[in-house]
C-alpha cells in the first residue's frame, strides 16, 4: 500500500515472540539501510512492551557492529499481555505518533504480525519480517532462523546416532516447531531418521513405528532414530511403547531451546540481511502495511491482512521422500 509520498525521516523496529537466530542480522540490515539513506532509527526493547512503555534506544551503524554473527536478539523479545487490549494498542500507536515514527519494522512470527496489523488500524505504517525457527508463516516460503535451528538439531541427532549405534538402541527425539512439522520433517530427512512424526500426518503406532523397527532389524539395522515433532507430543509414551513392543532399549532426548540459539548459518544471515534491506527500501518507496516474504527464490511483499490469512501446508512430497529413503 503506498504512503502518499510522505518523506521518511525516522523509523523504528522491534523483535517480538520467540527469538530466532538471524534476528540480529535483520536488525543490523534495517539499521544500516536506514542510516545509508539518511533515516534515523529507534530500537524498541522487549517487543510491543517497549512500544507501550516508550522503552527504546537510538541506533546507528556502530550499535549493530558484528551483529550478523550473534544469535538471540539485541533488542530482547517478549510476549506482551497489555498489547492484547485495545487500550494497549492505542497507547503504542499514540507513542509512535508522538515520536514521529514514519514506519515500524516488526520482526517475528504470526503473533507479531497480528500485533502489527492492529497498529496499522491506528494509522501506524508497518512492515513485518518473518523470523521463527518453526517456518510456519503462510505467506513466506522461508522464515529467518529455520536453517540454523535445523542444523543445531541435525548436529545433536548425528551425535545421538553415534551412541545409539554403539548400544544398539532407539533414540526418540523431540524437535521444536509448535503446531507445525516443517522443522521436524526437514531434520528427519537430513539425518535419515527411521520415523518422523509430524502433527499434519496422523500416525498408526503399529504400522508407522513398530513395523518399521521390526523390518529394519530384519534388514540388519541395529539402531534407529525416531523424531517426534513437538506438536505431536507424547515422546516418553512413544518411547515406552517401542521398548515394550520391540524389546529394544529406547532413550528420549528433548532438544528444546538449544534449537533457538547459536550463531546463524550463512543462509539465515543472508536471508535476514536481504529481508531487512527490503523492508526499509519498501518504506522509502512509500509502501506500508506489508509483510516481507521469500517466495519462489525472490524477496517480495504481500499486504499484511492477506498474509495473515495464508496457511503453509507441510511439503507432502518431501515427507514422502523422507519416508521412502528411511528403509
Ligand atoms: O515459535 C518458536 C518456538 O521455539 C516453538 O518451536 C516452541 O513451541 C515455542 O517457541 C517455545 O516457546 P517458549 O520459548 O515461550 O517456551
Amino acid at each position: 500500500m503506498a504512503n502518499e509520498g510522505k518523506k521518511i525521516r525516522r523509523i523504528a523496529l522491534l523483535t517480538s515472540g520467540g527469538d530466532a537466530p538471524g534476528m540480529n542480522a535483520a536488525i543490523r540490515a534495517v539499521v544500516r539501510t536506514a542510516v545509508f539513506n539518511g533515516v534515523k532509527v529507534l530500537g524498541f526493547r522487549r517487543g510491543y512492551n517497549g512500544l507501550i512503555n516508550n522503552d527504546f534506544l537510538e541506533m546507528d551503524s556502530r550499535s549493530v557492529n558484528r551483529m550478523s554473527a550473534r544469535g538471540g536478539t539485541m533488542l530482547y523479545t517478549a510476549r506482551c499481555e497489555e498489547f492484547r487490549t485495545e487500550a494497549g494498542v492505542k497507547r503504542a500507536a499514540d507513542n509512535c505518533r508522538y515520536l514521529g515514527i514514519d514506519g515500524l519494522v516488526c520482526i517475528g512470527g504470526d503473533g507479531t504480525f497480528r500485533g502489527a496489523l492492529e497498529l496499522s488500524h491506528y494509522g501506524v505504517p508497518v512492515v513485518g519480517i518473518p523470523a521463527t525457527i518453526d517456518n510456519d508463516i503462510g505467506c513466506s516460503h522461508y522464515t529467518i532462523g529455520f536453517d540454523t535451528a535445523a542444523n543445531t538439531a541435525i548436529d545433536a541427532i548425528d551425535k545421538l546416532s553415534d551412541t545409539m549405534q554403539s548400544h544398539e538402541r532407539i533414540s526418540v527425539v523431540e524437535v521444536m516447531g509448535r503446531h507445525a512439522g516443517h522443522l521436524a520433517m526437514y531434520v528427519g530427512l537430513s539425518c535419515g531418521a527411521a520415523v518422523t512424526l509430524v502433527p499434519e500426518e496422523p500416525f498408526d503406532m503399529e504400522r508407522d513405528i513398530l513395523d518399521v523397527v521390526r523390518e529394519g532389524r530384519i534388514n540388519g539395522r541395529n539402531h534407529f532414530i525416531v523424531i517426534v515433532a513437538e506438536g505431536v507430543g507424547g515422546a516418553p509414551e512413544i518411547a515406552h511403547a517401542i521398548q515394550e513392543q520391540t524389546g529394544m532399549e529406547t532413550r528420549i532426548t528433548i532438544i528444546g531451546h538449544v534449537q533457538r540459539g547459536g550463531s546463524p548459518t550463512a543462509r539465515d544471515r543472508v536471508m535476514a540481511t536481504r529481508m531487512g534491506h527490503f523492508a526499509v527500501e519498501s518504506l522509502l518507496k512509500g509502501e506500508k502495511q506489508i509483510v516481507v516474504c521469500y517466495r519462489d527464490s525472490h524477496i517480495c511483499s504481500l499486504g499484511i491482512e492477506e498474509a495473515l490469512t495464508m496457511h503453509k501446508e507441510l511439503d507432502r512430497y518431501m515427507y514422502r521422500v523422507a519416508k521412502e529413503i528411511s528403509i
